[in-house]
């Protein structure tokens, strides 16, 4: 034990008061001691600092920091290097505030376009958001700022988030969902990590033994601390048996008091609160010292941030090679984005930008003929014949015109799933109109997730800027003028329809229990292997330069390639490797991608580019023998500059570990041959290793039963409650501005009340609401004021010991 000697020093009241939050930010501190507290702030594109009144859904102002563009849009760059360069200055910025640890990146795998997070998520794929990950995480730790990805783990849907369960088996929880948390422990080396609010098969992830101690203390060596999610915790020693360090944001003494009873009970260790105390106070004490009170370079993060912008902006379409434009072209600037920039998303990492550019604006300083701008459209959906009008006046005069447009701010928040992949169709009618009197439009989409496409057809150039952060509008300005050679290649891929998306059928549950049927065949692994034809494949990109692919090596220690750029122009390839094997025994996905480079090459020269295979490249998880394996035979190596624009293939012989075969074929036909949408009861039986569980709902509200579910209740106030805040949250939609606090509460289940109240409010008092919302009303009420007495009685003289102890 590291600390053996405060810990000894320390009492269990004091210890059990530590491993609670004192602030909606702040730990607790032991002056007597000189353990100090340590600040939390969002988030993963830009610091979320809140001086004043601490939220964690972005509603209270934080300070100035620079927005960066967020993981959607940097993972598209497919470059680790640029990843570092953010994560550091976010962590300067971060010391420069005084914050401690920075809760991000988020790196949650896009199971379904349609997740409300998306924008703050990395990729479809683990490996690559795994590696992105780590880079950030160097990059924030390099500065002396403890890094905390999230959310850990399976966190797959915003609809009652907080109370929702993903069924899956252990080999997609490996390979997909775990597998980005392994890179960025292992070689990220992250100093904390954040649990999700979600249940991963029955067990909520914050108490979770085999998530918490079997895979991330003793397989992966983990040994930072590890923070709940803002109002995760369900039962606190149940955590703290497993190494959750941090009951966050600040539940009050309540939870302390359980962790104290339950010492006395027997229920918890001696040992293991001060195993848990000890993880805590190792991070505490290794990363409070991270405040360099000086500011930072205003100017220098702005610029990181647009060539940031610029390396991740994907060109889709480019047409008659409508773009760079000419220098004098004459252009009608249309679209209300472009006075308006959409740069983030909503929610826990909304940012308070530094500044804020404008295409507008930047517009001016080009050499373009700039005949005018205008909206063209309302954001929120409304048609506006005005407007239109307008827009179509000036397109009408134009040889080019600009069209800035994409998802609203509704479509991309914290707290609320989209419900469909589609962009609001007034700016669809406005497209179509301007195509009337003008053929040359060139499509600027904001977006941070997945789009469908039907009007494609009317753009001649899809510039896709995802969402580009503060100093967005400049790089788009330089790669539509050719000073930028676009570089970004999507690290999602784009169907066609959402009918034809994997989870379709699956995702997301409206009740408690999710289930995973559709198994490693999330994205691209499923369009390539079922063959189902996608808009725009996983990895794809075009640049202004063109590439050629030669003399392919392979070696035992990895691949090797030619690539030349064969135009004129100096450009950025992305050589991606992809691994598949036609098995019978073991389903796999066609193609995964097992390693990328992304290589910057003058006209007219070659570079050899070489990646280097590592333990992720052929394993697989064996549900046999509960371990990585390798299966032997013959592996088919892919370089390509998409997953389905392969320019070289070769083989490789594996002698492999030789482990039993996982699965019988024919009881798993669908997962052979990945028609995973159409996956039978008893197929996911055969791949759960287990009955499904029934999901049926018990019939009785509980506390683990969101407030959304206050719909059942045989109270007839609590229904009112919900059909209020339903009232409020219809309303909130139509003015087209999500409100997260009710999104939040209306997603969240009755127990975090007690964890989000500041220790007014305890968890025997939220039982006293439970019965109160069963129809006990007298009962109930009777538990909560007595609950409300014993709490306060409780807190106090808990405060007592704490203060006496100075
Ligand atoms: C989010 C986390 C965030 C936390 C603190 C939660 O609602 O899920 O990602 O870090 O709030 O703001």
């Amino acid at each position: 034990m590291k600390q053996k000697e405060i810990i000894n020093k320390l009492t269990n009241e004091e210890k059990a008061a530590m491993l609670s939050g004192k602030t909606v930010w702040q730990t607790r501190e032991i002056d007597r001691l000189d353990i100090p507290s340590i600040f939390c702030a969002d988030g993963p594109h830009g610091i979320r600092k809140q001086a004043g009144e601490g939220d964690h859904l972005g509603l209270n102002a934080s300070l100035p920091a620079t927005c960066f563009p967020t993981a959607a849009t940097i993972a598209n760059s497919w470059n680790d290097k640029l990843g570092e360069e953010i994560g550091k200055a976010l962590g300067e910025e971060a010391a420069s505030q005084g914050v401690n640890v920075l809760l991000g990146p988020g790196l949650n795998i896009k199971r379904s376009p349609l997740c409300g997070r998306n924008f703050e998520y990395f990729s479809e794929d683990p490996y690559l958001s795994g590696k992105m990950a780590a880079a950030y995480i160097k990059g924030i730790q390099g500065q002396g700022v403890c890094a905390c990805p999230k959310h850990f783990a399976v966190n797959s849907q915003e609809e009652r988030r907080m109370a929702m369960n993903a069924v899956i088996d252990e080999r997609t929880l490996r390979e997909i969902y775990l597998t980005g948390f392994e890179i960025a422990v292992e070689e990220g080396k992250a100093g904390a990590l954040m649990t999700s609010y979600n249940q991963v098969n029955g067990q909520y992830a914050n108490e979770n033994k085999h998530l918490l101690q079997d895979i991330l203390r003793d397989e992966w060596g983990f040994e930072g601390m590890v923070i709940t999610d803002w109002g995760g915790s369900n039962d606190h020693v149940e955590g703290v048996k497993v190494r959750s360090n941090l009951e966050m944001p600040a539940p009050g003494l309540d939870s302390a008091r359980q962790l104290l009873k339950a010492l006395e009970e027997g229920r918890l260790s001696q040992k293991e609160l001060d195993q848990c105390t000890e993880d805590l106070l190792n991070g505490i004490l290794k990363w409070s010292n991270t405040n360099t009170g000086q500011g930072f370079d205003q100017e220098a993060h702005h610029k990181l941030a647009q060539k940031a912008a610029a390396e991740s902006i994907v060109l889709l379409k480019n047409q008659e090679d409508i773009l760079p434009l000419r220098s004098k072209a004459r252009v009608a600037l249309i679209g209300d984005f472009a006075i308006e920039p959409r740069y983030q998303g909503a929610g826990s990492s909304m940012v308070n930008p530094t500044r804020l550019e404008t295409m507008e604006e930047v517009i001016k300083d080009s050499e373009l003929t700039i005949l005018g701008c205008v909206k063209g459209y309302e954001r929120s959906g409304k048609a506006d014949a005005a407007m239109r009008k307008a827009a179509i006046d000036l397109a009408e005069k134009a040889d080019v015109v600009l069209f800035c447009f994409g998802l609203d701010e509704l479509s991309e928040s914290e707290g609320i799933d989209r419900s469909h992949m589609r962009i609001p169709q007034n700016q669809i009618e406005l497209l179509e109109d301007l195509g009337k009197v003008n053929p040359n439009i060139v499509g600027v989409l904001s977006a941070g997730s997945a789009i469908e496409m039907p009007w494609q057809h009317c753009l001649k150039g899809i510039l896709h800027t995802y969402l580009g952060g503060q100093a967005g509008a400049r790089a788009v300005l330089d790669i539509v003028t050719g000073k930028e050679n676009p570089s970004g290649r999507l690290a999602e891929s784009y169907p066609i329809h959402y009918e034809d998306t994997p989870g379709f059928c699956y995702f997301p549950a409206h009740q408690r229990d999710s289930q995973y049927r559709e198994s490693l065949f999330v994205g691209y692994r499923y369009y390539d292997s079922a063959k189902v034809r996608v808009l725009y494949p996983f990895g794809y990109g075009l640049s202004y330069s063109s590439f050629e692919y030669t003399d392919l090596k392979i070696t035992e220690q990895g691949v090797s390639c030619v690539v030349k750029n064969t135009s004129q122009i100096d450009g950025a390839e992305v050589v991606q490797l992809y691994i598949g094997k036609d098995s019978e025994k073991v389903f796999r996905p066609e193609k995964e991608l097992k390693g990328y480079q992304k290589v910057f090459i003058k006209a007219g020269e070659s570079q050899e580019v070489q990646i280097l295979f590592d333990d992720k490249s052929f394993r697989y998880w064996n549900v046999k023998t509960n371990r990585w394996e390798i299966e032997a035979g013959e592996y088919h190596i892919y370089i390509g500059a998409s997953s389905m624009d392969i320019k070289l293939t070769g083989e490789l012989v594996q002698t492999g570990t030789g482990a039993e075969a996982p699965y019988i074929k024919e009881e798993m036909e669908h997962y052979f041959s990945a028609i995973v949408n159409e996956v039978s009861d008893e197929e996911y039986k055969a791949l759960l290793g287990k009955d499904i569980p029934n999901g049926k709902w018990e019939g009785k509200i509980g506390s683990n039963d969101a407030i959304c579910q206050l719909y059942y209740a045989k109270s007839g106030i609590a229904r009112f409650i919900y059909k209020r805040l339903t009232a409020m949250k219809n309303k909130s939609m139509e003015k087209g501005k999500p409100d997260l606090n009710i999104l939040f509460i209306y997603n969240m289940p009755l127990r975090a009340i007690a964890k989000m109240t500041g220790g007014a409010v305890s968890s025997d008092m939220v039982n006293g609401m439970v019965t109160v919302v069963n129809g006990h009303f007298f009962k109930g009420i009777k538990r909560i004021i007595g609950g409300f007495f014993t709490n306060r009685r409780g807190n106090k003289r808990y405060e007592d010991t704490l203060s006496t102890k100075k």
